[in-house]
């Protein structure tokens, strides 16, 4: 089975993730900004970063599928234990894949260093908005802590589950 990862990465966090998968996998891998066709291959690891809950890229990507099994992985600031809003995640970015697509989201983190002024500037709206409000859920006040600092919590060992679905695909 011919199997290629794609990926859109702006700070690193996804791109870290893609290589890792193709390490286990031992198969191809291309940004998603150098890729040309994805003919000849049989299975599609697509994997972006979120931005206000939107994967990077998806409907870029998107048009490349014709007929190939995918996976799609999403990387992020949000805790993974967020079960709510990584379902949400899934709902909203796989509604255009349909349903029995394979996601799974991977938390990274967060790495101001490497965030232009716009990103930074978004990323304090949605946490002096998220600040304001009176009530927050358990899940606002993850978000807030999430998007507060940088951090990287990247770990290696969490492709295993996509790594296991790509070998009883
Ligand atoms: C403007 C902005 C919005 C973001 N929104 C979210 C979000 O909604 N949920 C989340 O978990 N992480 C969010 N993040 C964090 C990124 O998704 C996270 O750093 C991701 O791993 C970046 O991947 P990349 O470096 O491969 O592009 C946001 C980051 C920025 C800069």
């Amino acid at each position: 089975m011919k199997i290629i990862v794609v990926y859109k990465s702006k700070t690193g966090f996804s791109e870290q993730y893609a290589k890792w998968i193709q390490t286990a996998l031992n198969c191809d891998i291309i940004p998603l900004n150098q890729l040309k066709t994805l003919e000849g291959y049989d299975l599609v690891i697509y994997g972006a970063g979120l931005m206000a809950g939107k994967m990077n890229g998806l409907k870029d990507f998107k048009p490349y599928i014709q007929g190939q099994k995918t996976i799609i992985y999403a990387t992020g600031a949000i805790s993974k234990d967020a079960t709510e809003i990584v379902d949400k995640i899934k709902n909203d970015n796989l509604s255009q894949f349909g349903k029995d697509v394979p996601f799974y989201y991977f938390e990274a983190g967060l790495d101001y260093d490497k965030l232009g002024f716009f990103s930074k500037k978004m990323l304090k709206m949605m946490y002096n908005s998220l600040k304001k409000k009176t009530d927050k859920t358990a899940e606002e006040i993850g978000m807030m802590e999430a998007i507060a600092h940088s951090h990287n919590y990247a770990k290696e060992s969490d492709i295993l589950p996509l790594i296991e679905t790509v070998k009883q695909s």
